[in-house]
């Protein structure tokens, strides 16, 4: 058995574990780091890549600004698309904030390579991690690493950056947890396509057929997403019923979509998930081991930042100085954004979707809105200022 101690023992190394460890150890506390998976496939998985405003300057702030300066692409708007129409809304004039594109996993490739420069504890594909006396002063972590020795890591502190379906989540006791959730009868079709953007902004486009969003990862790499069916299979979709589609949903006189290979292609299911609370005695959880939006308003790497920033300060405020106050209020300040962010990415989903079956009543309802958030100022302020995010405190 091998017996080794630090202050926070991460579990995960998700966006929510990489950002928190990089914090801490800019504040001089020590973490490891535990992850299930390889560095290949935590880097290379395709998951979200729209930046709020202010977690693009913390990034910066700490020292991981280099190459989300370097090719991170700044967006100041986006477009709506309904009826026919093609309307932009334009953030900076709203609001005076902008959003950044830049991969989810770049920012993990960003910290994995920094952690490995500074030699920091990252264990990558252990298995059987279990948490232990999370509730005690001295919990522990057991595990089994890479090369199969059995280990336990003695810590301060657990951090749950474990993801969904992460074992943090269960040790809180299920008298004392509340869970809400809420599923979409739709599901995202999402590929990857080597083909310049057809667009300079993000197109959220509503459409009888069903919802489509034109995004992208680089001047040379487009990101689409179609809604399909709940239960909708991959072979249904070869790659020119995928194009078509899109080019139905995004239709507009004089505008054209560019096709190009199909790197990628997989199915997202969509739901709400939140549990509370996000403490259970030293077990802290983070990001989506706490709570799932549905992608539409690209909140859910957003949240997950912004919950390690809130962490890391607590943390640090515990373990350098003994002050609990942060750490008892981490869960209900995290929760309060949660829930600020669903209602927002639920509002979204449920504004650009179409339900399945005739709902005719409802597609008018929705054209309602879409045509209130492009007319009224203070429509498409509202909307523009949850889509920049919440301000996130300093660093
Ligand atoms: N042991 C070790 N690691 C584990 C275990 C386990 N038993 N279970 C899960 N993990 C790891 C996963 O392999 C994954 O790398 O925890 C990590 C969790 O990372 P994410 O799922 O990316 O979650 P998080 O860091 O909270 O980031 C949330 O990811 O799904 C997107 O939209 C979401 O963008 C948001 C972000
Ligand atoms: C993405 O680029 O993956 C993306 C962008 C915006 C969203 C959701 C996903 O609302």
């Amino acid at each position: 058995m091998r017996r080794t101690r630090t202050q926070v023992g991460i579990v995960g190394a998700g966006p929510a574990g990489l950002v928190l460890g990089h914090l801490l150890a800019r504040e001089g506390i020590d973490a490891v780091i535990l992850e299930a998976k390889s560095r290949a496939y935590v880097e290379q998985r395709q998951r979200a890549g729209v930046l709020e405003h202010d977690v693009v300057r913390l990034l910066r702030d700490v020292g991981l600004g280099k190459r989300l300066d370097a090719i991170g692409m700044i967006h100041d708007g986006i477009h709506l698309q309904f009826a026919g129409e093609r309307h932009r809304l334009d953030f900076r004039a709203l609001c005076g904030r902008s959003v950044t594109v830049y991969a989810q996993t770049d920012i993990v490739k960003d910290v994995v390579a920094d952690r490995l420069v500074r030699a920091l504890p990252l264990e990558l594909e252990v298995e059987d991690v279990a948490l232990h006396d999370v509730a005690s002063a001295a919990p522990h972590i057991s595990y089994r690493s890479a090369d199969g020795e059995a280990c336990e890591l003695a810590c301060d502190v657990i951090a749950g950056c474990d993801g969904f379906h992460g074992p943090s989540r269960a040790q809180i006791p299920s008298a004392l947890q509340k869970t809400w959730e809420r599923a979409y009868p739709y599901a995202w079709l999402g590929i990857l396509a080597d083909v310049a953007p057809s667009t300079d902004e993000l197109i959220y486009a509503h459409h009888p057929d069903g919802f489509a969003l034109h995004s992208m990862r680089s001047p040379r790499v487009s990101r689409l997403y179609l809604q399909v069916a709940e239960d909708e299979s991959l072979d249904a979709w070869p790659d020119a019923r995928v194009w078509d589609a899109l080019d139905t949903r995004f239709a507009l006189p004089g505008w054209r979509l560019e096709r190009g290979p199909v790197r990628e292609k997989g199915i997202t299911a969509m739901r709400s998930f939140v549990s509370a609370p996000m403490r259970y005695g030293r077990l802290f959880l983070a990001g989506d081991a706490a709570h799932i939006v549905p992608p539409t308003g690209a909140k859910g790497l957003n949240l997950a930042i912004a919950d390690v920033v809130l962490l890391a300060q607590a943390l640090v405020a515990l373990l350098r100085n003994g002050d609990e106050s942060l750490v008892d209020r981490y869960s209900e300040t995290c929760l309060s954004r949660v829930w600020a962010c669903t209602q927002f990415s639920t509002w979204m989903t449920s504004m650009l979707h179409t339900a399945p079956g005739k709902d005719g009543f409802g597609a008018e309802l929705q054209l309602a809105q879409l045509r209130q958030v492009v007319s009224s100022k203070a429509a498409a302020t509202a909307l523009a200022e949850r889509y920049t995010g919440i301000p996130l405190p300093r660093v």
